[in-house]
């Protein structure tokens, strides 16, 4: 089955998050066996900004990056389009609904930008590098975390098994099948590990890296803004 694409591509998005919303912070842990935690934190600390720095967390969804921003120390303001991830959300930090594609932030407004899981699910993502630089200031951090495959071919085959058939299992049992069988479809929709963070570079954040996290099945991509 082919995927989405452009407009489309984000009314199927939109109205999946607004479907799994209730659900979705439960299936995360149990699917990743609550690595995710650690992951979203390890994203926080990789940002090295004063306290009281002002992040945006893009794609927020229920908040749990922006809750991780707050607690260490941070001002956060979570952005999502899915009104009913950010109906499901229980984190302190003030939430806006809007399109991370035309961000309501004005130029240089933020000191850094956090982004959970949402690289996949964006219709272009040079514009999303396009907004990054656009409303970060010049030293401000990102840190966009994504899923990812491992390079290993055990490890990846591995990944290909329990994501490609376990996980559907998982989220058909405790949500929506739908929703989790496109889950590791959408993995299609990523450019390989060397063209994001290129794509970074080129877009403003010259000493962009990508680091593997969990054996590679999941990565992190930092950068400062020049
Ligand atoms: C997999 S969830 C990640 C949620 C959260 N960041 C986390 O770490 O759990 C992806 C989120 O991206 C949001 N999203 C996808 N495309 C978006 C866009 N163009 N603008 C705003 N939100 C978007 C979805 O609504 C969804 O809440």
């Amino acid at each position: 089955m082919s995927l989405p694409q452009g407009q489309e591509k984000a009314r199927v998005v939109r109205s999946m998050f607004d479907r799994v919303a209730g659900r979705y912070d439960l299936v995360n842990r149990v699917m990743t066996f609550g690595l995710d935690v650690g992951w979203r934190r390890r994203a926080v600390r990789e940002l090295h900004l004063p306290g009281g720095a002002l992040v945006a967390d893009l794609a927020c969804g229920t908040g749990d990056l922006s809750t991780e921003l707050l607690d260490a120390g941070y001002r956060a303001i979570g952005v999502d389009f899915s009104h009913g991830m950010l109906a499901n959300a229980t984190t302190r930090a003030p939430l806006v609904q809007a399109d991370i594609l035309r961000l309501p932030l004005a130029d240089t407004s933020t000191d850094g930008i956090t982004c959970g899981f949402a690289l996949r699910n964006v219709t272009d993502l040079r514009t999303l590098v396009d907004e990054l630089a656009r409303v970060i200031r010049p030293g401000g951090r990102i840190a966009l975390l994504e899923t990812a495959e491992p390079e290993g071919p055990v490890m990846r085959l591995g990944h290909r098994v329990y994501f490609g058939r376990v996980v559907p299992l998982i989220g058909g049992a405790l949500s929506d099948r739908a929703a989790y069988s496109y889950l590791p479809r959408s993995m299609a929709y990523l450019p390989p590990p060397a063209e994001l963070v290129a794509m970074l570079r080129e877009g403003g954040f010259g000493d962009a890296e990508r680091e593997a996290l969990t054996g590679g099945v999941a990565q992190l991509l930092v950068g400062t803004r020049r």
